[in-house]
């Protein structure tokens, strides 16, 4: 079959789903199907794709048009433009998350000695312990999460990127996981935590609710887990040390007052590109 029926045969098939952008997805799938760059495909339409190639697409346009993530049927998501691997079983990180990332970043190079031991709690694909350790090499990062097969991903992230010897991994809830050693000794912890209320599930589209429940949604406020951080952190970090939590949309409020009363001396909200607060930083 050419490639530009092929590419046609799936923009129907997902169009009919209401995938919103067909063209572009079928036409991504087909070149990663068929190892075929864009430019071929475009330039020489012609193009005979491969048997195991067309039957490979034709699975993948059907999972897509079953409205699984791209992210899940292709294996792999980008984050601070680096590849990343992610499976049903972990999150697929999203761009606001890299805001997360440059604040601890930019907090961890302000420090004379950017070494020193970081956690990252909740880390699913690994997304944040990778990226903060390929950025600062002199770093150990204590990656942490409930779900075994999450940490499995990471763990391949990790052995991807080169610095599955920085990382340590381990299973647990929140802060049990991490060991009595670490106490008042990390520089930094950073979490993207789930904050989704549990009313809220049944109305997020059909992509989201394919990814781990227990990834998204934190109890019947959302702002469960964000509190147990908030207080739980104080016994763990260094003095002069950082707390880094992503937010939910409208929890602000909620947020600074559990800093607050959990006796932060100072904190900050950053804002996205819209200018929700999703990110809160805090020393003690
Ligand atoms: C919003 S996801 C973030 C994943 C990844 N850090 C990212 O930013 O893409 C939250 C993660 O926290 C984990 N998690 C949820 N509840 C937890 C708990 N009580 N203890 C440890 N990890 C938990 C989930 O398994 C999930 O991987």
């Amino acid at each position: 079959v050419r490639a530009d029926e092929l590419w046609e045969e799936g923009t129907r098939i997902l169009s009919g789903a209401g995938i919103p952008r067909p063209r572009w997805e079928s036409l991504l799938l087909l070149t990663r199907a068929s190892s075929l760059s864009r430019e071929r495909v475009l330039a020489h339409p012609e193009t005979e794709v491969e048997e195991k190639a067309q039957a490979l697409f034709r699975v993948w346009v059907r999972r897509r048009a079953g409205r699984e993530p791209l992210a899940y049927v292709l294996g792999e998501a980008e984050f601070m433009s680096r590849p990343f691997l992610v499976t049903p079983a972990c999150l697929i990180p999203r761009p606001e998350t890299e805001l997360l990332v440059e604040a601890s970043q930019e907090f961890l190079a302000s420090r004379a000695f950017s070494g020193g031991r970081v956690a990252d709690v909740g880390t699913g694909s690994g997304v944040i312990a990778v990226s903060l350790a390929l950025s600062f090499p002199s770093l150990v990062v204590y990656a942490t999460d409930l779900s075994p097969e999450a940490l499995e991903v990471a763990r391949q992230n990790a052995r991807l990127h080169g610095v599955e010897e920085r990382i340590i991994f381990l299973a647990g809830d929140l802060l049990e996981a991490l060991p009595s050693f670490l106490r008042r000794s990390l520089l930094l912890l950073v979490s993207n935590p789930p904050y989704v209320r549990e009313g809220e599930w049944e109305s997020l589209p059909p992509e989201v609710r394919r990814e781990p429940r227990e990834a998204l949604v934190a109890g019947p406020r959302g702002t469960e887990v964000i509190e147990r951080l908030v207080f739980g952190a104080r016994e763990f970090l260094l003095p002069g040390g950082m707390l880094a939590l992503e937010i939910g949309l409208r929890q602000g409020p909620t947020v600074r007052s559990f800093l607050r009363r959990a006796g932060y001396s100072r904190w900050e909200v950053r804002r996205d590109h819209a200018g929700r607060e999703r990110v809160v930083l805090a020393w003690l």
